[in-house]
């Protein structure tokens, strides 16, 4: 994500776009048991009247039917290392039929030229399902015309808002200014191309902004909650001052995964709702896809992964597949969609 600064020098630039890749790996930074998902229990089909071969992943996904419900979460673009990496990242998400978002387009606000990045990633990949990505501090400053080039860039079939309140204060370099996101939010959706998707970064959403959602055109809301990836404690490690302070204090800021997702399955939605922020298994995203969520997204592991090679990167799809697949065989349902219609969870007994 980025600091809503204009023209921020390169250097800059570059260093923090290096330090949330090395930060984000380190197991200080995942705000680890917050993310409810313990508390959640499927329930065991002993009897299954099914075949494992006829288990199917098939979602239906902003009105496409896709072979998975999985993601990859937005993550990094437009510095020195992020072309190979989300070279690697696309590739993998053409190859498994996984749809991927793109980390923060801002760079491109400024700078045209940042979009040499996509270009030479679509001659690679020209069926890749790939989301734009742009902060919502930089949208409320922005045109929508200026929105719709960076979807023409990447060939977007969506694009993500990032809502990344906490990040913006304790960023050294942030700008935590959201003076008439909601109406930037609606401007957006009104006019853009492509569906819209809101997400968070990490802290989740209460009911209450659940509800100021509906009606905004907004087509999909990602939850991204507390549980995984924590850019407070990120920021914080790389603040040095009171930000620092204020980092440790707010170390678990934030809603639950699994308290965001049963806000938004709780209110009528018109929007589709999508699940991440501390995925790290199939079983993982089988609870959620079982509380109703429709995609489930996954970033750290991935980029983890990804960092070791394409091939280990396939690999660790793979196994988040094979996982599902299994937890629907054990639960006596053939597609993510019965985990949900079928209601296999329940809570944990304390
Ligand atoms: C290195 C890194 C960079 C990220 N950059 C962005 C970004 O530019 N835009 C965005 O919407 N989210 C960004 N995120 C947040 C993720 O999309 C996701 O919401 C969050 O990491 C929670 O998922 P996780 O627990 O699986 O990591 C980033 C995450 C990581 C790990």
């Amino acid at each position: 994500m980025a600091s809503t600064m204009d023209h921020e020098p390169n250097v800059q630039f570059e260093g923090r776009k290096a330090d949330h890749i090395r930060l984000s790996l380190s197991d200080k930074n995942q705000a680890v048991g917050e993310s409810g998902l313990e508390q959640i229990q499927l329930i065991h089909e002993a009897l299954p009247d099914l075949d494992f071969k006829d288990i199917r992943l098939d979602a239906r996904v902003l009105g496409r039917n896709l072979s998975t419900p999985f993601f990859i979460s937005s993550m990094t673009a437009g510095h020195s290392e992020s072309q190979s990496l989300n070279l690697t990242l696309a590739r993998a998400s053409e190859a498994r039929g996984w749809c991927m978002g793109v980390g923060s387009q801002r760079k491109e606000l400024g700078d045209a030229e940042a979009a040499r990045e996509w270009r030479e990633i679509r001659k690679v990949v020209p069926k890749a399902i790939l989301y734009g990505n742009i902060g919502l501090a930089q949208l409320i400053r922005s045109k929508t015309s200026d929105i719709e080039k960076l979807v023409d860039s990447l060939k977007a079939s969506a694009m993500f808002v990032h809502l990344n309140a906490l990040q913006e204060c304790l960023q050294p370099e942030g700008t935590p200014n959201f003076k008439g996101g909601l109406k930037a939010i609606e401007r957006l959706c009104k006019q853009l191309s492509v569906p819209v998707i809101v997400k968070e970064t990490g802290c989740g959403f209460s009911k209450a902004t659940l509800k100021r959602l509906r009606g905004t055109g907004v087509k999909a809301l990602d939850v991204s909650g507390l549980g995984g990836t924590h850019w407070g404690r990120i920021e914080g490690a790389r603040a040095g001052d009171e930000r620092h302070a204020a980092a440790a204090t707010l170390a678990n800021w934030g809603i639950s995964t699994v308290d965001s997702v049963l806000g938004a399955i709780g209110i009528k939605h018109d929007y589709e709702v999508w699940a991440s922020g501390g995925v790290r298994s199939g079983l993982d995203a089988a609870k959620l896809l079982a509380m109703g969520a429709n995609a489930i997204g996954f970033a750290k592991p991935i980029l983890a992964a990804a960092l070791k090679g394409e091939d280990e990167l396939l690999r660790q799809m793979a196994t988040f597949e094979f996982e599902l697949k299994t937890v629907l065989f054990c639960t006596g349902c053939k597609t993510p969609a019965e985990l949900h219609s079928k209601k296999v969870w329940k809570w944990r007994a304390k």
